[in-house]
């Protein structure tokens, strides 16, 4: 047995807000009968489960997407910092980010208790994109380019897998990496002479940041970007 309102929302029906009103809104059917509460219990496998009409499909996992702020850690232990688990209103305690943005870094990270697909993510030999919106301190040149392109050396023992960069202006580039060291792409920079003056990511795999979402806010993935990721 599970609450009503957890079971919501890890079926993508919304943040614990958002299917509280739902259910307050009379739009919730528990084996077609009203639902009053949100908290009442329900059998996640033997009921019958209506939202406007639609059967509910449980699923154990979730999936968000998130819009991370500078000044909060990538990180689920709790401590003086805010970490990006604290922005989240769901009541599901098991969920962590699939790997780490810094403290000063913005953008998309994904939120998930599917562990089996953040492995998947983050395995080296699956080599899942990743594209980041880089500003720089310096111009950046053709010669650091073609290094990034070939794979750069960091630290001046760590290689880089070759990366992809566009330019946007000698100052700001979108850079797409494949691996997930330390601080990379700040390192991939002081490499190439420069430092980052602000680091966002745009992607992951086949998702891009939703450009609705505002910095700090959140969505659950739909279905079919739930697919695309597994696919990747
Ligand atoms: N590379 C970095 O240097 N920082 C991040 O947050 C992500 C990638």
């Amino acid at each position: 047995m599970i609450r009503l309102d957890k079971l919501l929302c890890h079926s993508g029906y919304g943040t614990r807000k958002e299917v509280k009103k739902l259910i307050r809104s009379k739009l919730v059917t528990v084996n077609h009968i009203l639902a009053k509460s949100d908290d009442m219990k329900v059998d996640e496998v033997n009921d019958w489960i209506e939202v406007d009409g639609e059967r509910v499909i449980y699923s154990e996992f979730v999936y968000y997407m998130l819009n991370k702020p500078q000044g909060v850690i990538s990180s689920t232990e709790e401590g003086p910092t805010k970490t990006v688990l604290d922005l989240l209103d769901i009541p599901y305690q098991n969920c962590f980010p699939v790997g780490r943005l810094d403290k000063d870094t913005e953008g998309f990270l994904l939120i998930t208790n599917d562990g089996a697909l953040a492995h998947q993510l983050l395995a080296p030999r699956h080599h899942v994109d990743k594209v980041y919106e880089v500003h720089l301190s310096n111009p950046i040149s053709s010669k650091h380019i073609k290094m990034l392109e070939e794979g750069i050396m960091i630290d001046g023992n760590e290689l880089c897998k070759p990366a992809k960069v566009q330019v946007i202006n000698d100052r700001l580039i979108h850079l797409t990496i494949t691996e997930g060291k330390f601080h990379q792409v700040k390192r991939m920079m002081i490499a190439c002479d420069s430092e980052v003056t602000f680091l966002k990511r745009l992607s992951m795999g086949p998702l891009s940041l939703d450009p609705n979402l505002k910095t700090a806010d959140y969505r659950p993935l739909t279905e079919e970007e739930i697919q695309l990721l597994k696919n990747a």
